[in-house]
């Protein structure tokens, strides 16, 4: 029956699962890929700093707001806007806005996730012949549509796989596999580049100690967009894996588990990559081919038992936030539509999987922002700039301003300082920040020099 389907929904078999789930979740492409190259772009420490002080701000309020709404309402992202507020509730806008991102975001990260997938295989095979060759094989990967979808077909296969599966059997079970194997795989890299290469003490010094003469307000802006993605943040995964929690579950304790864990493993992922970088030579500041093309040239020189495990660990971790994308979209279906998981997960991973082929076709463009894209940039440019910003800042807005505070005291379980704390930084602090963000993205804000 639509709609009244709450006590047969899902529900973590253990917090520990949970956990894991959720730093699955936010452990994505963005610790492993970019946030290693925008750091490199952006000159290092001060950005990892500035970072940082983003997540405490921004990212851990917000995670806190989408968990406590999730589990409250107990709904995915549409449903739980209205039941916390009234049936009908115009702010079901910022859950639809959610369902719609998650299918947008996935499209394309499907695409990248293919990606490591192929990187995965090469590395198995080898990287040989001169850098400039090995660097060109990722120009020949995207613009072979083919076989850009095929990568793309397979992982998103993966993905429904998964999601069929259920919250327990399906996804908790899965980051319980993947997840730890990510840590183990990414401590022995980290150890590798830190212990024996030459570039460890310098990767060292270029993530953690800060020359704020490097740092730009375009690299200020970038950090707070990033704390967004890299913690799923915006969008409802947070209020649709909160809803599968248990009413004992420690939520700010949770939260401030897994906003940790994925900031220790972007910077691990950051130690072991600069680490080879600097052990070679080579400038940080090489942008989104940092590990598609700048690594693989000295994966040819290191050899495929430090390359293989490199990409064994994106890909898991790509697989484990693809799951949440998917689930958000799904968890729409079943309980507002009435839909079975199988037929939900079937149909909409099925449609996600067609929009992907757009992005997989690089030789797809049109016009946008004044010149000819693909939709793969397009679709990550409207996303990161506009759907997840408007999104955090309506939840946001709704927990710190609308939903009744009784219900967010139980919630949080008491109501002392640190309550005081996080309502003051949800009500005024992170919607500040993130309108910024959000201006930003528009290129609307005053004291910025936007150049077209
Ligand atoms: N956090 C993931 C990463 O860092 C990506 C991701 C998964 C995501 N689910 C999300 C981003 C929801 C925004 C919203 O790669």
């Amino acid at each position: 029956m639509a709609g009244d389907v709450t006590l047969s929904r899902g529900q973590w078999s253990t917090q520990f699962g949970f956990i894991l789930a959720a730093a699955g979740s936010a452990v994505g492409l963005g610790n492993i890929w970019k946030f290693p190259y925008i750091t490199g772009v952006y000159g290092g420490g001060a950005f990892v700093l500035v970072y940082l002080g983003c997540v405490l701000a921004v990212g851990l309020p917000l995670m806190i707001a989408e968990l406590i709404i999730g589990r409250r309402a107990q709904q995915n992202p549409v449903g739980a806007f209205q039941k916390l507020h009234k049936p009908g509730s115009q702010w079901q806008i910022a859950g639809w806005l959610g369902v719609a991102s998650g299918f947008i975001i996935l499209s394309f990260y499907s695409v990248v996730a293919g990606w490591a997938i192929a990187y995965l295989f090469k590395s198995i095979v080898g990287f040989s012949g001169t850098s400039a060759e090995i660097q060109g094989q990722f120009g020949n990967l995207i613009g072979n549509a083919w076989a850009s979808i095929g990568w793309h077909t397979l992982f998103m296969a993966m993905t429904i796989g998964i999601v069929l599966g259920g919250v327990r059997k399906g996804i908790e079970r899965w980051a319980k596999i993947l997840m730890p194997a990510l840590i183990i795989l990414l401590l022995g890299l980290a150890c590798y580049g830190l212990f024996t290469t030459d570039g460890g003490a310098q990767a060292l010094t270029f993530l953690f100690e800060p020359d704020f003469s490097k740092l730009s307000a375009e690299g200020f802006l970038s950090a707070l967009g990033h704390a967004f993605f890299t913690l799923s943040l915006g969008m409802g995964a947070m209020i649709t894996y909160g809803s599968y929690m248990d009413r004992k579950a420690h939520i700010i304790r949770d939260a401030v588990v897994i906003s940790l864990l994925d900031t220790v493993i972007a910077l691990l992922a950051g130690v072991a990559i600069f680490s080879l970088v600097f052990a070679y030579g080579l400038e940080p500041s090489q942008g989104p081919g940092l590990i598609f093309q700048t690594l693989p040239v000295l994966f040819a020189d290191i050899g495929p038992w430090v390359s293989v495990p490199f990409f064994v660990l994106l890909s898991f971790a790509a697989l484990s936030s693809s799951i949440s994308l998917l689930e958000v979209v799904v968890s729409y279906f079943i309980d507002k539509r009435g839909w079975g998981r199988a037929k939900a997960t079937i149909i909409m991973g099925f449609l996600i999987y067609l929009l992907g082929l757009l992005c997989a076709t690089a030789s797809i463009t049109v016009p946008f922002r004044g010149k000819s894209q693909g939709f793969l940039d397009i679709f990550d440019f409207i996303t990161t700039n506009y759907m997840l910003p408007i999104g955090g800042l309506l939840t946001c807005l709704f927990l710190a301003w609308i939903v009744n505070e009784k219900v967010i005291k139980e919630e949080f379980g008491s109501s002392g300082n640190l309550y005081k704390l996080t309502m003051f930084t949800l009500r005024f602090i992170t919607p500040i920040a993130v309108l910024m963000v959000l201006l930003h993205g528009l290129e609307w804000l005053p004291f910025m020099d936007y150049v077209n």
